[in-house]
């Protein structure tokens, strides 16, 4: 049976990653958020009475009417209701509608690039809700980042009681044992991005297990490790800089809960260990993709850890709020994070932020979604050096920190990536694989 080339092509498309998320995992994502409006009618009706339940009806219609526009692969429709980004993300879908051959085809939900239609679904699923006030302060996701951060107190205590058995004899450590802990907490911030809830459809993914005791068996895992780039950017920072001049550390946030914790211990460490004077956070100004941190969760968080009834954890808790209070510790939000724009855009379309990034000595890119940005998304060859697949974009040094789940990855030795295919074909999506991809002065 002859099956025609254009039929394995189509068919590739049809069962890619991007098109399983299409056609199953948004659809999904949008009845458990309608599912979230529907168990919470009670709360909204003692907060706000009548009105309430007449926000949450409207906000439900407006989420049912999204899933059946994505699940019938209706035209993408601009935004309607005025917020900071409505007129950016108008503008884009003109792009997307100029790039279209047929002039008058509309941009569709499954002829459509990936990261717009799923940027679009969850910039959507905000307008729903500020379209429904007295509601439209209401999170969709708050209550599934809230159970991710809950279900993983176990390995959230092991870390804090690590780090502070660590920052007892941090002044004591040599350089050799200064790097190893640094490299330990960075692997352990790695594999706590896979706990995000957009791959999991919003299920719980929660970190059951000692991660800690795991790095060792997870190292094979790794298939970019430019970890010692970081130590000697930064290990030459603290040896060179004058006593005040200041070493500064951006994180681009991604998911909230476990992987936050291991955001805020790696940057702790940072600071405790002087490779770095600040850190500045970089989180979502909108609920994004489920899991992704707002300022409400960042200080949600911090504030959970710091009442926690185990003393170690309580005072990591205390240490990071005062890091915030002293200014040691900056959180940042800037709508251009929840638009569809890949980074080699920014400088263009939020020259503030790109110009805030300059000031970074290194910046690190947490997490699949960052990493589809900071490569446009693009199906590059497995071998494409990072830097091209930056496309011009290098504000300051920058690393992504990226457990891979979704088809890209650039930067990989000859042969690497089809000898993975050809033993494991899921190995771009699973997240069981990551990468430490760094750019910069070498
Ligand atoms: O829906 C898939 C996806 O868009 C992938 O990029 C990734 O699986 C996930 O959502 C986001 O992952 P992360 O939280 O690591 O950015
Ligand atoms: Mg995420």
């Amino acid at each position: 049976m002859i099956v025609s080339a254009f039929f394995v092509f189509t068919l590739s498309l049809m069962m890619s990653f991007a098109y399983l998320t299409i056609k199953d995992r948004i659809p999904q994502i949008l009845t458990k958020a309608i599912d979230t409006l529907h168990r919470h009618k009670n709360e909204m009706f003692e907060k706000h009475g009548e009105k309430g339940i007449e926000a949450e009806k409207k906000a439900i219609s407006l989420l049912s009417k999204l899933r059946n526009e994505s699940q019938t692969d209706k035209p993408i429709v601009p935004l309607v209701e005025k917020f900071a980004d409505t007129d950016i993300w108008n503008q884009y879908l003109e792009h997307q509608q100029g790039l279209l051959n047929d002039s008058d085809g509309k941009p569709r939900w499954f002829y459509s690039p990936w990261l717009f239609v799923e940027c679009y679904m969850y910039r959507r699923i905000h307008e729903a809700v500020i379209q429904s006030p007295p509601i439209d302060d209401f999170d969709v996701f708050k209550e599934s980042k809230e159970q991710n951060f809950f279900e993983s107190q176990e390995s959230i205590m092991t870390l804090c009681i690590h780090l502070r058995e660590l920052m007892q004899i941090i002044e004591h450590l040599d350089e050799n044992q200064l790097k190893d802990e640094f490299f330990k907490l960075l692997q352990i911030s790695l594999w706590g991005n896979k706990c995000d809830l957009s791959l999991s459809g919003g299920e719980s993914s929660s970190q059951k297990t000692n991660v800690i005791n795991s790095l060792e068996d997870l190292k094979p895992f790794i298939l970019v490790n430019d970890m010692e780039h970081l130590w000697s950017l930064l290990s030459n920072h603290k040896k060179t800089r004058e006593k005040a001049s200041i070493v500064r550390v951006d994180i681009v946030l991604d998911n909230s809960g476990f992987e936050l914790v291991t955001d805020l211990i790696l940057a702790d460490f940072l600071l405790s260990s002087k490779l770095a004077t600040e850190i500045h956070f970089y989180g979502k100004m909108i609920p994004w993709f489920v899991s992704d941190t707002t300022i409400h969760d960042f200080n949600w968080l911090i504030e959970q850890v710091k009442y926690s009834d185990h003393k170690w954890v309580s005072e990591c808790g205390a240490n990071w709020e005062n890091y915030v209070k002293t200014g040691r510790w900056v959180y940042h939000d800037h709508i251009f994070w929840t638009l569809p724009h890949e980074f080699c855009a920014m400088s263009q379309v939020a020259p503030d932020l790109y110009a805030e990034l300059q000031k970074a000595h290194l910046i690190l890119f947490k997490g699949d979604l960052n990493y589809r940005k900071l490569t446009g998304d693009r199906k590059w060859e497995f071998t494409v050096p990072f830097y091209q697949a930056l496309n011009g974009f290098h504000p300051a040094p920058l690393c992504s920190i990226r457990t891979l789940k979704a088809e890209i990855q650039v930067g990989l030795q000859p042969g690497q990536g089809e000898q993975l295919t050809a033993s494991e074909p899921n190995w771009l999506t699973t997240g069981k694989y990551g990468v430490f991809q760094f750019d910069g002065p070498l």
